[in-house]
């Protein structure tokens, strides 16, 4: 389902708020989204941008997202699991609607793309999903918030090691890449997942949803051919200064040295609905955390019977899990405790409860907390332990891994105990 199919469904279903009054794209839309977070927004009036429009939060929501993909809001786990293990071939098709408008000598300040926060350094794009090639791994495709430097320069932040910043190492003349907006909803959940390496994550796309891809015109890279807004140009050695912005944890990161994009050609849908995410909002929480939950199960589900994992919002959907398992032996929570802390590394905190405890609802995991635990027999401390760079408060040496201390709480009935005291009442 492309963007456009995905917002008429949720509007049939009221699931679409439509904001018509006129609003500017710099400090209103973020002020809206803010306030309305949780919910799919499509901003019709854009103050200064006859033709436009923006989408704001379509990822916000997991039953949403599960419509989209055509699944239930709980086997969204798996389905991500399935699809990260078989991925599909992609068809290439041309006269794609993502290049119904091509402009030869692009002017990046005639796109509304959004200030969101007064101390941000510039306005930034945030949900471009990165295309690029890996002359050694082929395609990737990755999310980069991009800050506006004029009208044809951008600064990524390209975080090292990854992707696109080992890609970039390898060439000299510069990388040819594609930043792709208002893309099908799989296509944001497969950028969003970190495959082995040489695993294209389109091909993880192709296996959620059908995603047709089409040869972009002035690099040699493909795009999702149904994708609202195309950048086409070259990623260049050369830094500028990036940030201040905020992160995943609603905390500012600071400013760095950047590469910077050189766009050459900019293509488009008619009428093109620009992809606005809010730094530390549902959506962009979502996106982070929800691809973790299959590498957590996969984990967990190796040394025990794991019956599901959800990374929690408030942990930033990055540090806090919560994870479920079907009892069948005494050491069943500690060492689901361990294996959930090596199918995410960056995580912090873990609970684990038994399956009769919603994962969904933080006030059953709190239940299971103060009914099933006790500090000295459940807590488990783990000291010295790298860590997200994304937690202010780790350990931060710059050049080198965050350290952190981890807690696991196993907050599953004690192996042997009569099951009775335990039991919640129903009415
Ligand atoms: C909404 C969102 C925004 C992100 N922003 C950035 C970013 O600005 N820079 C970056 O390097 N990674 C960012 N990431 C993380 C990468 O997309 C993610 O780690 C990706 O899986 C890296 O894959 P790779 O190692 O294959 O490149 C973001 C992820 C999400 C979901």
């Amino acid at each position: 389902m492309n963007l456009r199919a995905f917002l008429a469904n949720l509007e049939q279903t009221g699931d679409l708020r439509n904001i018509q009054e006129a609003v500017s794209p710099t400090f209103d839309v973020a002020r809206l989204i803010y306030k309305y977070d949780g919910n799919a927004l499509l901003f019709d009036n854009l103050q200064d941008f006859p033709g436009w429009r923006m989408a704001a939060g379509i990822t916000a929501r997991r039953d949403l997202l599960a419509r989209a993909l055509g699944c239930e809001t709980e086997e969204l786990v798996y389905k991500m699991a399935e699809a990260a293990s078989n991925p599909q071939p992609v068809e290439i098709v041309e006269n794609a609607a993502c290049q119904e408008v091509v402009l030869e000598n692009p002017d990046l300040t005639r796109i509304p793309i959004p200030r969101y926060h007064p101390e941000d350094g510039g306005p930034y794009i945030t949900a471009g999903v990165t295309v690029i090639h890996d002359p050694d791994y082929g395609r990737n495709i990755s999310f980069h918030r991009w800050m506006r430097l004029d009208s044809q320069h951008l600064v990524g932040r390209i975080v090292e090691k990854r992707g696109t910043a080992t890609a970039l190492s390898k060439s000299p003349e510069g990388l040819p890449i594609a930043i792709c907006l208002g893309v099908p909803p799989q296509v944001l959940l497969a950028a969003a997942m970190s495959p082995p390496k040489g695993v294209d994550e389109m091909t993880i796309a192709q296996a959620m949803a059908t995603t047709p891809i089409t040869q972009c015109l002035s690099v040699p890279l493909e795009v999702p051919a149904e994708a609202e807004l195309v950048l086409e140009g070259i990623l260049t050695h050369e830094q500028n200064t990036e940030g201040p912005f905020p992160d995943l944890t609603g905390t500012m990161d600071g400013i760095r040295q950047q590469p910077t994009f050189v766009v050459k050609k900019v293509t488009h849908r008619h009428n093109p609905i620009f992809h606005a995410l809010l730094p530390a909002g549902l959506e962009h929480k979502n996106l982070m955390g929800m691809p973790r939950e299959p590498t957590i199960y996969a984990e967990v589900n190796k040394v025990v019977k794991c019956t599901g994992v959800r990374i929690t919002p408030g942990g930033c959907s990055w540090l806090h899990a919560v994870v479920q398992i079907e009892k069948q032996g005494p050491d069943d929570g500690p060492k689901a405790i361990e294996a959930a802390f090596r199918g995410h590394t960056s995580l912090k905190h873990v609970v684990v409860v038994d399956n009769d405890i919603n994962i969904y609802n933080m006030a059953d995991v709190e239940w299971a907390i103060a009914t099933r635990t006790q500090a000295e027999t459940d807590l488990y401390i783990f000291y010295n332990q790298p860590s997200s760079s994304l937690d202010p408060s780790a350990r931060q040496v710059p050049g080198e891994k965050a350290r952190t201390s981890k807690i696991g709480l196993d907050a599953t009935i004690p192996w042997g105990q009569p099951k009775a005291g335990y039991k919640r009442i129903s009415y």
